[in-house]
């Protein structure tokens, strides 16, 4: 018997086009699993109406209400268990998670990094990458572990620097990939595809042709 796979829970701080996307395939059917709940850190962001239009469930943990970065992380890991979620996707979500929710899902947090990890971790990656002179930047999936930006890479995908790029244009580049890498992992995750191997992620079935680039 087939299992039928866990919801999962989408993590956000800001206006979720990359929450639309899973949103979107979630709708088709494309992304093989249920978003259970929408958790934003903050109220009044977009990605809260995106849920909303698409009547998923959605709660804020608000950051500020909470006097450590362990009982925030609690506190978020409480709501998704609530909501049945088995997995967590940080789409945009700008908080780092305490190592207790590496115990609570493990090998089960998916982020997204707007760069080819090891370089340019942190908040400020497509300034970086611009303020550093590349050529190629691009896109990171990967599985969430105790430091940041520094798991297990899913897949990742190239994006070409443009002489004329700022952070607006390459960024807006950067996201038309994100938009379909992040529901292609989270479907593979969603499927049991993903087998994690120290650093390395295995994929089950073909790799997807952006991993092998
Ligand atoms: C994405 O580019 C992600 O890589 C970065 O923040 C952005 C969030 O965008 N960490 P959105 O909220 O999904 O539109």
């Amino acid at each position: 018997m087939t299992k039928t796979p866990s919801p999962i829970a989408v993590l956000i701080s800001g206006s979720g086009s990359n929450l639309q996307a899973l949103l979107d395939a979630a709708e088709t059917g494309d992304l093989g699993c249920d978003i259970a709940v929408v958790i934003s850190d903050r109220s009044g962001v977009g990605g809260l109406d995106r849920a909303a239009r698409a009547d998923v469930p959605t709660e804020v943990v608000a950051w500020s209400a909470f006097a450590t970065r362990a009982a925030f992380t609690d506190a978020v890991c409480d709501a998704a268990q609530r909501w049945g979620a088995g997995g967590m996707v940080l789409a945009g979500f700008m908080r780092i998670l305490a190592p207790s929710a590496m115990e609570r899902f493990p090998n089960a947090i998916i982020n997204l990094h707007p760069a080819l990890l090891p370089s340019f971790p942190g908040a400020r990656a497509v300034e970086q990458a611009l303020e550093h002179g590349v050529s190629l930047t691009g896109v990171t999936v990967h599985f969430v572990d105790e430091q940041v930006d520094h798991g297990p890479i899913i897949a990742q995908e190239a994006v070409a620097v443009l002489p004329d790029d700022d952070a607006e244009t390459l960024h807006a580049r950067i996201q038309n990939v994100e938009h379909t890498l992040l529901p292609t992992c989270v479907a593979a995750f969603a499927r049991g595809d993903l087998v994690v191997e120290g650093r390395h992620v295995r994929w089950r079935q073909t790799p997807i042709a952006a991993r092998s680039q």
